[in-house]
C-alpha cells in the first residue's frame, strides 16, 4: 500500500470517528466518549495529512509542522484546563474565529500560489473557490471576534442598530456576488482585497446587530459558518477529509441553530440576517416602581411554611457556584415533605444544558429537574419560587411587552406563583440588557447578595428554625 492510499484510508477512518463523536456528544450520558472519539479522529487526521504531504515536505518543513502542532496543542490544553464553565461560549467563539481566519488565509494562498497545471474552466472554478473561501472565512472571523467580545462582556451586548442596517447587509451580499463574477473573469489583487474588506465588515455587523438574548443562536450559527469555511478550504486544498469534516460541522451547527431558534421562538432567517424583523431594540429601562427586599431568615420561614417550591436557576448560580448548597436546600426541604422541583429554561446560563450539568454535578435527582415546557403550567399552584441568579429567562416582558427586545422568547412563568424570591446582587439587568418587571411585582421579593452565600444563610436559618422544635420535642418526651 502506498503512503497516499494509506492516508486516504485513514481519512475514511477519521471521518467515521468524527461522526461517532457527534453522535456521542448528542447526549449527556455519552458525551465523554464523544469527546474521546473526536480526539482520536483528530489524531488520525493529522497523522494522515502529514503522511499524505510527506513526499513534498522537506525535513525542515516536518520540524516546523511538529513545532506548530506542539504549540497549538499546548495552547489548547492550557486554555481547556483554565477555562471556567461560564467562559466556554466565548472560548468557542474565539476558536471559531481561528477557523475563519485560517480559511481566509487558505483562500489568499490559493490566489497567490495557483497550480500551473490548471487552465480554462478548472482555473475559473479555482478562482471561485478562492473568493468564496475568503468571503466565508472573513465573515466567520470578524463575526466570531464580535461574538467573543459580547460574550465576555468586553462590549455591550445590546444590538447595534445602524440606520439602514438591512440594506447594508444585502448590499454586501450583492457586492460579493458581483465581485465573484468579476474575479472569475479577471482575477486580480484589488478585487480580492475588496471582498476581504467587505466580508470582514459584514461579519462584524451581522453579529453586532444581534441582541444579547439571541446570542445562543449566534454561537451555534458561527459554529456552522466555521464548518462551511473549513469545507471551502477543503475544496481549495483538494483535501477530502476537510470537505467532509467541514460539511459535518456546518450542517450540525445549522441544525443546532434551528433547534435553538425553535426553543427561543425566533425566526432562523431573522437571526442569520442579523436580527432582521426583530423589534428595534431599545431596552425598557423606564420607571418600574418599587422593589421589596427579603432577608435569608424570612426566606427560610417562607420555605418552612411552603407546600411546594420550584427553583429556577440561571447564569448567576453558575457564577456563584451555588449548585451544591442549592442541592442541599432541595434535599432538606424534601425531607420536610415539601414538593421541590427545578424548572430549567433551554438557554439558562451560557451553554446549552449548562444548568443540567451543574445540577447533575451536585447530585440533584434527574426526576425533579424539569424542562420549561414540562413545568410552566405548574407555577400558578406553587407556594414559593426561588429564582437563583436567573434574569432574562424569567422576564415577563417577553410575554407582556411586544416592544421588548426579548418579546416572543418563551420564559418561565415564575410570577404566577404565590411568592417569588429573586437571588441576585443588585438591580442590574440580565444578559440581554433588558430591565425585568418581575422584580417590581407585588408577589416578588429580592434577596440581595452572592447566591451561594445567601443559600447557605437560608440553610443555617432553617436549622435554627428547627432547633427549638427539636428541643421542645426532647423536653416533652
Ligand atoms: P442572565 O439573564 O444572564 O442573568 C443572570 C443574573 O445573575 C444577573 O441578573 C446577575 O445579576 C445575577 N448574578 C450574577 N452573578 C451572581 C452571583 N454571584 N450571585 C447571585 N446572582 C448573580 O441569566 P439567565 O436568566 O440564565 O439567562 C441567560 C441569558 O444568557 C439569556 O439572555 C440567554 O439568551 C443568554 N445566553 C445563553 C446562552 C446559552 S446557550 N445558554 C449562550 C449565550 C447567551 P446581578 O449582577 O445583579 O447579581
Amino acid at each position: 500500500m502506498t503512503t497516499v492510499t494509506a492516508s486516504e484510508a485513514a481519512y475514511v477512518v477519521a471521518a467515521l470517528l468524527f461522526i461517532l463523536s457527534l453522535a456521542g456528544l448528542s447526549q449527556h450520558r455519552t458525551s465523554r466518549s464523544g469527546v474521546v472519539w473526536g480526539i482520536a479522529g483528530m489524531v488520525v487526521a493529522l497523522a494522515a495529512t502529514v503522511g499524505l504531504a510527506s513526499k513534498d515536505i522537506t525535513a525542515t518543513g516536518l520540524v516546523l509542522i511538529a513545532l506548530a502542532t506542539a504549540i497549538g496543542a499546548g495552547i489548547g490544553l492550557w486554555r481547556a484546563r483554565v477555562v471556567e464553565m461560564t467562559g466556554m461560549p466565548e472560548l468557542i467563539a474565539i476558536m471559531h474565529s481561528l477557523v475563519g481566519l485560517a480559511a481566509a488565509f487558505v483562500g489568499w494562498n490559493g490566489y497567490l500560489d495557483v497550480d500551473a497545471e490548471l487552465s480554462g474552466s478548472l482555473l475559473g472554478i479555482h478562482h471561485a473557490e478562492v473568493f468564496i473561501g475568503v468571503f466565508i472565512g472573513a465573515v466567520t472571523f470578524t463575526g466570531s471576534v464580535v461574538a467573543y467580545l459580547k460574550l465576555s462582556a468586553r462590549i455591550d451586548s445590546r444590538p447595534l442598530t445602524l440606520p439602514g442596517k438591512h440594506v447594508l447587509n444585502i448590499g454586501a451580499l450583492v457586492a460579493f456576488v458581483g465581485l465573484t463574477v468579476a474575479f472569475v473573469a479577471r482575477p486580480n489583487l484589488g478585487l480580492l482585497i475588496a471582498v476581504t474588506v467587505i466580508a470582514l465588515a459584514l461579519g462584524a455587523h451581522l453579529v453586532a446587530s444581534i441582541g444579547g438574548g439571541d446570542m445562543p443562536v449566534v454561537v451555534s450559527m458561527l459554529n456552522s459558518y466555521s464548518g462551511w469555511a473549513a469545507a471551502a478550504s477543503g475544496f481549495l486544498l483538494a483535501n477530502n477529509l476537510l470537505i467532509v469534516t467541514g460539511a459535518l460541522v456546518g450542517s450540525s451547527g445549522a441544525y443546532l441553530s434551528y433547534i435553538m431558534c425553535k426553543a427561543m421562538n425566533r425566526s432562523f432567517i431573522s437571526v442569520i440576517a442579523g436580527g432582521f424583523g426583530t423589534p428595534a431594540a431599545a431596552a425598557d429601562d423606564g420607571e418600574q416602581g418599587e422593589h421589596r427586599e427579603i432577608s435569608a431568615e424570612e426566606t427560610a420561614e417562607l420555605l418552612r411554611d411552603a407546600s411546594s417550591v420550584i427553583i429556577t436557576p440561571g447564569y448567576g448560580m453558575a457564577v456563584a457556584q451555588a449548585q451544591y448548597p442549592v442541592a442541599e436546600l432541595a434535599r432538606k426541604l424534601r425531607e420536610r415533605g415539601v414538593e421541590v422541583r427545578f424548572g430549567i429554561h433551554p438557554v439558562a446560563g451560557r451553554l446549552p444544558g449548562h444548568m443540567n450539568v451543574l445540577l447533575a454535578e451536585a447530585n440533584v435527582p434527574y426526576d425533579i429537574v424539569l424542562e420549561m415546557d414540562e413545568i410552566n403550567d405548574d407555577f400558578a399552584a406553587t407556594s414559593v419560587v426561588l429564582v437563583i441568579g436567573a434574569n432574562d429567562t424569567v422576564n415577563p416582558a417577553a410575554t407582556d411587552n411586544p416592544a421588548s427586545p426579548i418579546a416572543g422568547m418563551p420564559v418561565l412563568h415564575v410570577w404566577e406563583a404565590a411568592n417569588v424570591v429573586v437571588f441576585k446582587r443588585s438591580m442590574a439587568a440580565g444578559y440581554a440588557g433588558v430591565q425585568n418587571p418581575l422584580f417590581f411585582r407585588e408577589n416578588s421579593q429580592m434577596l440581595f447578595g452572592d447566591a451561594k452565600q445567601r443559600v447557605e444563610d437560608i440553610l443555617r436559618s432553617l436549622d435554627a428554625l428547627d432547633t427549638p422544635v427539636k428541643e421542645m420535642a426532647g423536653t416533652t418526651r
